[in-house]
């Protein structure tokens, strides 16, 4: 999979960095890998800071302070100053659990720049039901508040599936009265633990549909007042995502252990070599490591992406996706209209299952 470097070779601007993968919250759809890493393995204060400094250095603008929920970490605070004397923008983003007034006063000292929170639903039964945690949606609410009253830019991050997608509207009502300033209206992607509760988090065409159109109602009624994103969830798309910007151009993951990785997905695809910081220097791993040059440049691509005109604006899509769906991360992601294998999503959306979900535990 190994291929030489582009010359020159882009500048990341976002770090996300996953402090941790303990969380509080047991969401059906987390994006965090189904084996976690354990708390033992995590990377300590130092080697972060070290690790912000050298993303600072390498160009990187923005890193997103994620896990699992990064207030599970002790040392949080200390964390988001080293971000921020190393000139980074920091964005908390949090499940809100865990994240007591005090504990928020001093991550605002400490240089905090905006906290993105997610919410499960627009009622807090549903939401701690979707969350798996009694009590989340009130913290959540919370932590808003503390957020606003410091000043600290917020947005909402509604995550959509078949269970809440119908309340899209009371969840910008929400996000409204919390203070955002911002709503991303994410469906569900379907890696991780979301992957294995699909035909549970599926929602049907005609939900879709009704979704696409409240938003654009919602933005016409909001205009000015709240920016809402949204995008047509992927299976029921037509052209795929520019997942990640395409691969390592724009991004990189660090794991709790260290691990770096091109998109938080990567580890799914088998064969991929993986540098750690424990090791290597992030420019080292972003100029050099095996698996940031394995989907670089467009020498990897098969048909129909290898002659079509959009494959410098969407990278042939999704790696990740095209191995969940076609067992072959060099495909074309399905979601494109022109893959051979797109038709099988039509049939995907059908695997509807009413069961329990299987928790994140
Ligand atoms: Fe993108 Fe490949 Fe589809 Fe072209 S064929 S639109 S490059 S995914
Ligand atoms: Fe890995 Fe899209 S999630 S490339």
């Amino acid at each position: 999979m190994d291929a030489a470097p582009q010359t020159p070779l882009p500048r990341p601007l976002g770090l996300l960095a996953e402090l941790t993968h303990r969380c509080p919250l047991a969401c059906p759809y987390c994006s965090n890998p189904l084996r976690l890493d354990a708390r033992e393995d995590e990377l300590d204060t130092e080697t972060w800071a070290r690790v912000f400094r050298e993303a600072a250095a390498l160009g990187v603008l923005q890193v997103h302070l994620s896990g699992g929920e990064p207030a599970a970490r002790r040392d949080i605070v200390e964390l988001t100053a080293a971000a921020h004397d190393a000139g980074l923008y920091t964005n908390l983003i949090t499940s809100g659990v865990g994240v007591a007034s005090e504990r928020f006063a001093a991550l605002s000292d400490a240089g905090l720049d905006h906290v993105q929170v997610s919410i499960q639903d627009s009622e807090p039964e549903s939401a701690d039901r979707i969350a798996g945690y009694r009590g989340a949606f009130a913290r959540k609410n919370a932590l808003a508040a503390e957020v606003i009253r410091h000043g600290i830019p917020l947005t909402v991050n509604a995550v959509m599936h078949r269970a809440n997608i119908d309340h899209i509207e009371a969840m910008v009502d929400l996000a409204l009265a919390l203070g955002a300033g911002r709503v991303e209206i994410a469906h569900v992607q379907y890696y991780g633990w979301a992957l294995k509760n699909r035909d549970r988090l599926m929602p049907t065409r005609e939900q879709v549909e009704r979704a696409v159109a409240t938003v654009e109602a919602l933005r016409a009624r909001h205009h000015g007042r709240i920016v809402i994103d949204a995008v047509v969830p992927d299976y029921y798309a037509r052209l795929p995502k520019a997942c990640v910007g395409g691969w390592g151009r724009r991004s990189l993951n660090v794991t709790p252990s260290g691990k770096v990785l091109p998109c938080h997905a990567a580890e799914t695809i088998p064969g991929l070599v993986f540098w750690n910081v424990r090791a290597h220097s992030l420019a080292d791993i972003w100029q050099n490591a095996p698996a940031f040059n394995a989907f670089r440049g467009e020498d990897w691509m098969q048909e129909p992406c290898r002659t079509c005109p959009k494959r410098g604006e969407d990278f042939g899509g999704c790696r990740c996706q095209a191995l969940a769906l076609t067992g072959d991360a060099r495909a074309a992601d399905p979601v494109c209209h022109l893959s051979p294998h797109h038709s099988r999503l039509a049939e995907l959306v059908l695997e509807r299952e009413d069961a329990a979900y299987d928790y994140r535990r």
